[in-house]
């Protein structure tokens, strides 16, 4: 899941300069996605998802892994993108919700990313999924996620990358 899970560290830390949705607002209104959704941020986020994949499939290479999920090049980038396009489409009905950019939206904010991510599995990858996500890692991920959210973003609140420290 490593893939998945860099993508949104690293949006908040190279994140800023020009919105996604260009300032934009929907048919109601309100913003498309806000400005805390930028192509810097999505850009850096996903290329740095792809890169660690990479590493996990030169150490996969190297070192015997085969008790975990085998890697390749396609799921890697399905769960890079997926995870940012989940944060992204999230962001989207949050604003059609009136929730100002940062605030806060349970469930949604924790789990965005694997549901991006597991769609765009499910979509371009399904074979990949089935074969090499069993059901005891599939709950250890639902378990891990909400933990590494919280964790995550209490750092880079203390670390003035994120506003808020969920
Ligand atoms: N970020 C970015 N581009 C993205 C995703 C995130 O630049 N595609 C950066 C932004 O600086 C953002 C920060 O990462 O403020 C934290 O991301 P997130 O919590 O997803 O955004 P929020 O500011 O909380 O906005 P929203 O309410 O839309 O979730
Ligand atoms: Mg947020």
């Amino acid at each position: 899941m490593l893939p998945a899970y860099l993508p949104n560290p690293v949006a908040a830390l190279f994140g800023g300069g020009a919105p996604i949705d260009a300032g934009r607002n929907y048919i109601d209104g309100l913003r498309v996605f806000g400005d805390g959704k930028t192509w810097r941020g999505l850009i850096a986020g996903v290329l740095a998802g792809i890169l660690i994949g990479l590493v996990q499939i030169l150490a996969a290479g190297m070192y015997d892994l085969s008790w975990l999920p085998r890697l390749t090049l396609l799921p890697v980038c399905l769960l890079a993108a997926g995870a940012l396009l989940g944060d992204l489409v999230k962001s989207f009905f949050k604003r059609r919700f009136g929730k100002e950019r940062g605030a806060k939206w349970p469930v949604a904010d924790q789990y965005d990313l694997v549901i991006g991510a597991f769609v765009l599995l499910l979509v371009f990858d399904p074979s990949w999924l089935m074969s090499e996500v069993t059901l005891p890692a599939f709950a250890g991920i639902l378990i891990l996620t909400p933990l590494l959210h919280r964790a995550t973003n209490i750092i880079g609140y203390l670390l003035k990358v994120k506003e808020v420290p969920w």
